[in-house]
């Protein structure tokens, strides 16, 4: 009918040029009244949560049959998901709906729910391939939705208190993150399927790595850092070959491991490292030794946490009055939002929305693209990190990336020292996804 509607609109615009513009205004009302019950029933409809665990035991024995049912729910849920968040977008003051940056998105997802909703039942493996290619696709497309919402919420700081736009973002992202997981999961199952192969010395079903070594991944972040140089008279990264890194010493329970989703793991250690290398840098400025980072992995019942300990003097600042100012989106909170740099980083991240952008990165099952032997090669695309970004995502994202599966990120600062970030992550696999997915 949406197609039908669609097609009456295009044709009677062509034969009546007189009163073009009302006719075009009744048919875009009558378009938006029937989209818009198409949004009610969606958005009626809970979101299915599940587990790691579920993720896991369901993929660990893929079969055709399995495969097929894994893409109808993929094709059926997702529609769900957007609504919600279609919802949650139109409950914005009109004046932030209508930012530019805040109306792509918002147009983003009225395409990727009608795509989906739209999308025949899928019955056997060639349409799933196709299936596949179209959700390529649809995650290419949705690269710019992080830069954009982050450079259309912060601006529009002034019109929405602090706690409700650091709440609508963690609901956005927490629920991108988890389209994207189940997007990239049956990816995943389906390039298994494929291949027929599982890697047993780095076992993995779908995106869930179930043996994930904690410190091999601490040290390839730290790695990657290491041979990145920093400019840190400049606050610029720029080769300055004569400077290195601090070291970064792991101690702690050095064989822990736990089934978890690799790229969010890394993603959020490259940000903590990232930010405590730096400030260690630019404190001992001066200095000819830099005093080293500790990271220390303990494994309890049931989480696993990871403490990033650096002397980087702290996070005391004029424009931050706790240090978890730093994971907001506003700039009411956080001056450092509508900093130049970072707005133009934004805006051109958010415009290019291509593939080195940390938006398209963020949530990335990259191995599966790139094929597993690039991951290793190229570990930080894996780890969704997008090399000389400085948008102010990182601790942000990182947090998010840390609740999706009921984790926790937090940093302590002992100003004129340095800063303890404490990361939680649970390694059950039973907690369900974010609420509000
Ligand atoms: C997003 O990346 O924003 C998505 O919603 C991805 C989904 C359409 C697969």
């Amino acid at each position: 009918m949406l197609w039908q509607a669609r097609c009456f609109h295009a044709s009677i615009l062509k034969t009546h040029s007189s009163g073009l513009s009302r006719i075009r205004r009744t048919l875009a009302t009558a378009l938006h009244f029937y989209q818009n019950r198409q949004l009610d029933l969606y958005a009626s409809k809970q979101a299915h949560r599940l587990t790691l665990r579920q993720l896991v035991f369901f993929g660990r024995h893929m079969n055709e049959e399995r495969l097929i049912k894994s893409a109808n729910y993929v094709r059926t849920e997702l529609p769900v998901r957007i609504a919600h968040r279609i919802r949650d977008l139109q409950s914005l003051p009109y004046v932030v709906v209508t930012q530019p940056e805040v109306a792509k998105v918002y147009e983003l997802y009225w395409s990727a729910f009608d795509k989906f909703r739209l999308f025949p039942q899928i019955t056997n493996l060639s349409e799933n391939q196709t299936f596949c290619d179209f959700l390529e696709n649809i995650l290419d497309e949705h690269a710019p939705v992080i830069p954009s919402l982050a450079l259309g919420l912060s601006l529009c700081s002034p019109h929405l208190p602090p706690d409700s736009l650091d709440s609508f973002m963690n609901r956005m992202f927490i629920s991108r993150i988890s389209r994207r997981v189940l997007a990239e999961h049956h990816l995943a199952l389906s390039k298994t399927l494929d291949h027929n192969s599982l890697d047993s010395e780095d076992p993995h079903v779908g995106i869930i790595y179930t043996g994930l070594d904690v410190k091999r991944s601490i040290e390839k972040c730290a790695n990657l850092l290491r041979d990145r140089f920093y400019n840190i008279e400049d606050d610029n990264e720029e080769a300055v070959p004569n400077r290195g890194w601090p070291k970064v010493i792991i101690e702690g329970q050095l064989d822990t491991r736990f089934a978890y989703i690799r790229e969010h793991l890394e993603y959020i250690l490259f940000e903590l490292l990232k930010n405590a290398m730096r400030a260690t840098g630019l404190e001992h400025k001066h200095a000819t030794f830099l005093p080293p980072i500790y990271a220390t992995i303990v494994a309890g019942e049931d989480d696993v946490g990871i403490r990033i300990s650096d002397r980087g003097g702290g996070l005391s600042s004029n424009s931050i009055e706790s240090p978890s100012d730093l994971f907001s989106f506003s700039y009411i909170r956080n001056a450092t939002r509508i900093q130049d740099g970072k707005i133009g980083a934004l805006r051109s991240a958010s415009s290019r929305g291509v593939k080195a952008t940390v938006a398209e990165q963020i949530g990335g099952w990259q191995v599966v693209k790139a094929g597993r032997d690039q991951h290793d090669k190229d570990p930080e695309r894996g780890a969704g990190i997008a090399p000389h970004q400085r948008m102010g995502l990182g601790l942000p994202m990182s947090n998010i990336f840390a609740t999706y599966f009921g984790g926790s990120l937090q940093l302590v600062s002992l100003d004129g020292w340095g800063t303890d970030a404490y990361l939680r992550l649970p390694r059950l696999g039973t907690n369900l996804e974010g609420i509000e997915v």
